[in-house]
């Protein structure tokens, strides 16, 4: 098992540049997820550490060693890919061991690799079926196979769930953290899933146009979001932004008190508000407006709300009587803002 070291990575294709600047240090045994939107570069980076893709500037350390220049058989790495093309003329135990074969490893050997892997992975009854003959989540489970039966030193995982129905991407979830729990190889995983990076990673690397915009563990973003971006990307639903004036402690034009020593601070700030951390109140509340929407989502129920200035959203038990059209207030709990300056995006510490 290796650390993974990332050390003013830059790639550039042509003369548009989509990394910069990218430093990272992935500890032995190590989970790190990295999360982001669509075109953040996530894969390009997954694909410059398993060697599929060339470095154009900095240094990449597999186990310590520069390993820049090394072809991808040469850097102890395992890949598993959103589309896990698996051979479809071979059986589901020939998909798994072929790449062993082809490396000379003798069949006992093979054999005995094998059936922990099989075991891990609940792929038993399949092995003599062909590919066409499994269902996706299970061709899925062929394909993790395939790469942990490598034993590399470092797995690495671009959105292995994303074909997947919601039902089988739980399902897997749960087996690739029991794998890691087992096997604890170092492993970097890629998804725009926040709910499979929350779950998964010992650490996120939250990216954005090519570079790193936060990293922490999952509660660390959750609950310390170090700019706008990480605050409105991190929590279903979304956290609720609005733009005040604070000065004497109070947030103007509404009725939100600023614990110290945000009360000192006059201007222009934004305030997050995650939905969960308020309460209606029919008669009175920090803020008032119409109710617009009123979503049933099962536990919960997601009420919008319009206010003379903002659409706020705020999660409520599901049992909560409220009604499209009607008048509402919602209290804040103070301790549960967060504030950041709009102006450079980022948040304000105490
Ligand atoms: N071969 C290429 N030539 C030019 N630009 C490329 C090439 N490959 C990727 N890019 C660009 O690099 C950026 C990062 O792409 P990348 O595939 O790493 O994104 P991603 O974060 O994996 O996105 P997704 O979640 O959609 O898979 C994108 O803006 C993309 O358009
Ligand atoms: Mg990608």
């Amino acid at each position: 098992m290796a650390t993974v070291e990332c050390r003013s990575i830059r790639k550039v294709y042509g003369a548009l540049e989509v990394m910069r600047d990218f430093n990272l240090q992935v500890d032995n045994h190590e989970f790190v997820v990295f999360l982001g939107p669509s075109g953040c570069g996530k894969s390009t980076m997954l694909r410059m550490i398993a060697g599929l893709e060339d470095i154009s500037g900095g240094d990449l350390l597999i186990g310590g060693q520069r390993v820049n220049d090394r072809d991808p058989g040469d850097r102890g790495i395992a890949m598993v890919f959103q589309n896990y093309a698996l051979y479809p003329h071979m059986t589901v135990r020939e998909n798994i061991t072929f790449g062993l074969e082809r490396a000379g490893i003798a069949k006992a050997a093979i054999d005995e690799r094998l059936a922990p892997v099989v075991e891990a992975l609940g792929l038993g009854v399949y092995l003599s079926r062909k590919p066409t003959e499994l269902s996706g989540g299970q061709q899925q489970r062929v394909a993790i196979a395939r790469a942990m039966i490598k034993t590399p030193e470092v797995f690495l995982f671009d959105e292995p769930l994303s074909n997947l129905d919601a039902k089988l991407r739980g399902n897997l979830r749960v087996e690739i953290a029991r794998l890691h729990r087992d096997l604890k190889t170092t492993s970097i995983y890629v998804t725009h899933d926040q709910l499979e990076a929350m779950t998964l990673a010992d650490r996120i690397v939250l990216m954005k146009e090519g570079r790193i915009e936060q990293m922490g563990t999952p509660e660390e973003i959750y609950q310390e979001p170090a700019t706008l971006f990480a605050a409105g990307f991190i929590g279903t639903p979304n956290m609720n932004f609005i733009e005040l004036d604070a000065s004497d402690g109070l947030l103007q034009d509404h009725s939100i008190k600023l614990a110290a020593p945000f009360a000192l601070k006059s201007g222009p700030v934004t305030v997050g508000i995650r939905p969960g951390a308020m309460r209606l109140n029919q008669t009175g509340g920090a803020l008032r407006g119409q109710v617009e929407r009123n979503e049933f989502h099962g536990e919960t129920r997601l009420v919008t709300i319009r206010t003379v200035k903002h659409e706020i959203n705020v999660a409520v038990p599901a049992s909560t009587r409220v009604h499209e059209g009607e008048t509402i207030g919602i209290d804040v709990d103070s301790c549960n803002l967060h504030l950041f300056d709009p102006k450079s995006e980022t948040r304000l510490r105490q």
